[in-house]
């Protein structure tokens, strides 16, 4: 069960080398770090993530998934759909998912996740925005983030949030482990939101390729090319799936 123990920190180096401190044990399964702030938290493309003490959720969770979960998509489409539902539930709000694993409210992140694998384990690290001001983002030089509170209009509790945000992880991978994965695979196909549109997919090799997106699954992203013709690429090589007229 995910968050059968939690162990919250005041400060730590990042929740994600905390939580991965305990991947030699697979009974540390399910295991939730927590902490006010981190000083050397991580981002992806080896960005930092910097926030105000006691400000956001800044979670890691430990997992050991079963082989046939065990597809970066997959996890990461996990941890964005719980998020997601865990946002609406919460406040109500609206959120969208960007590709491939930031959580947006009005075009804004409010969400980023990082998730680091090694042999058998995967840590699915999130930092949500919960109460900072737009100043808070201003003076980190972030004019594209927000939080729930200046969404909202009003503050959030923290720990409450935190355990809503855990029975939701838990939910939606029990539901996985059961065998369910098109429930969260439509989910996250539908909080994507580009499906018949016109689409750039570009690729970790560097290239591009403009179409309109046909089929969104966990098997791979299909896209129609005005020339005639369609092409299927498998997630894990792609590094961001855009609008045509989005940057
Ligand atoms: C991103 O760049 O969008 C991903 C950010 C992930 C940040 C979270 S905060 C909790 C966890 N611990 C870390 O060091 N990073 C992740």
């Amino acid at each position: 069960m995910i968050g059968r123990r939690t162990n919250h920190f005041d400060v730590l180096e990042s929740t994600n080398t905390h939580a991965a401190s305990f991947a030699g044990d697979p009974a540390n399964h399910g295991l939730v770090i927590t902490a006010d702030a981190q000083t050397a938290g991580r981002g992806q493309y080896d960005r930092t993530w910097s926030v105000p003490p006691g400000s956001s959720i800044l979670m890691s969770v430990l997992l050991f998934p079963p082989v046939e979960l065990r597809q970066p998509a997959i996890l990461t489409a996990w941890a964005a759909v719980s998020v997601y539902e865990t946002i609406r539930a919460a406040s109500g709000l609206q959120a969208t998912i960007k590709w491939p694993n930031d959580v947006l409210i009005g075009g804004k992140k409010v969400c980023g996740i990082l998730c680091e694998a090694g042999a058998q384990h995967v840590v699915a690290g999130i930092g949500l925005n919960v109460n900072q001001s737009t100043g808070d983002f201003e003076r980190l030089g972030l004019p594209g983030a927000t939080s729930l509170a200046i969404e909202a209009g009003s503050p959030f509790d923290v720990p409450s949030l935190t355990k809503q945000l855990i029975q939701q992880f838990d939910n939606c991978y029990q539901r996985l482990v059961q065998g369910d994965i098109a429930s969260l695979e439509a989910a996250w196909r539908s909080r994507i939101g580009l499906l018949g549109q016109s689409v750039v997919v570009e690729r970790m090799d560097g290239g591009e390729t403009e179409g309109y997106l046909i089929d969104l699954r966990f098997a791979g992203v299909r896209i129609a090319m005005a020339a005639g013709g369609s092409e299927s690429t498998a997630p894990e090589a792609i590094r961001h799936l855009r609008g045509a007229d989005a940057r």
